[in-house]
């Protein structure tokens, strides 16, 4: 049926990139797996080494996979890449800044460091990407960008504890919120998806393994249970496609309600 071509055809991403970062992750991997199966060609962006096998395993799945390596702190870097990326394909349709960090701290014992490293990856990081990948969408007049919020920007999480971690991803909404507005008259679409609990390696950093802190979590989650990265990915793979080109400068959560609890 005709109508039902054309509406599947527009959650579809064939002949769109993605810039994903933070792709060696848990939550990046899902991002990669969920926008090639959307049909986009992605790129695995991360710090770490290992990033450029990921990228060969997702490929050897069939995917159209290939992986950069760099620092997201690093404003020149970032610079160099969407240049570089921009110019070997063509363009880059989609950027998801999801590379993040998260620990535990009390504000009273909060050093200077910890404040200045989560602000440097969390935020500045997501600053960068959005400049860098964003004004060559401008230029274009055409893109997608999320940028990875969090439950601990919009409410005091518990029991744990990190405000840094959790101004910084206050802060990544806000971005999204006014970076949206600025480009929306360039068709370009600037959102933030906001997870809930999901289980990744970052998740077991701060309490997974610990069954004292999951009673909390799971005591205040509605659907008593933890998210999978493949529900934050579906929630992305919708944002950047042209099925969602009527959202722009929000905040999306995806959270098994625990925001609206
Ligand atoms: N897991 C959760 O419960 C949860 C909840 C809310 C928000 N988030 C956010 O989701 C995003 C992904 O988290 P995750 O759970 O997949 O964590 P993860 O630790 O599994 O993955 C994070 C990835 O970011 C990369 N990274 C870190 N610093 C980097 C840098 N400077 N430059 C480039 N890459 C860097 C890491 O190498 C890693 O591959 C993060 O922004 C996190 O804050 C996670």
């Amino acid at each position: 049926m005709k109508m039902a071509t054309e509406a599947f055809a527009n959650y579809s991403l064939a002949g769109k990139t993605a810039v994903v970062t933070g792709a060696a992750g848990g939550i990046g991997s899902a991002i990669t797996e969920r926008l090639g199966a959307l049909g986009a060609t992605v790129v695995l962006a991360d710090a770490v080494d290992r990033v450029t096998d990921a990228a060969r395993e997702w490929a050897d799945k069939g995917l159209k996979a290939r992986g950069i390596k760099f620092d997201v702190t690093d404003s020149k870097a970032v610079e160099n890449a969407a240049a570089r990326l921009n110019e070997e394909f063509g363009a880059i349709d989609i950027l998801v800044a999801n590379a993040g960090i998260a620990y535990e701290s009390t504000t009273k014992d909060h050093s200077d460091e910890d404040w200045d490293r989560v602000m440097k990856i969390n935020l500045n990081g997501v600053f960068y990407c959005v400049r860098s990948f964003g004004k060559r969408m401008v230029e274009r007049q055409r893109g997608a960008i999320v940028a990875i919020s969090s439950i601990a920007g919009v409410k005091a999480v518990r029991p744990e504890l990190h405000s840094g971690y959790d101004v910084s991803k206050a802060a990544v909404a806000h971005l999204c919120r006014v970076v949206g507005v600025e480009w929306a008259p360039f068709n370009v679409r600037v959102n933030a998806v906001g997870p809930g609990y999901t289980e990744t390696e970052m998740l077991k950093k701060v309490g997974m393994a610990q069954p004292e802190v999951m009673k909390v979590w799971l005591d205040d989650i509605p659907t008593k249970r933890l998210l999978q990265p493949s529900e934050i990915a579906a929630t992305i793979g919708f944002l950047v496609s042209d099925a969602a080109s009527g959202i722009t400068g929000q905040l999306v959560m995806t959270d098994h309600g625990y925001s609206a609890a």
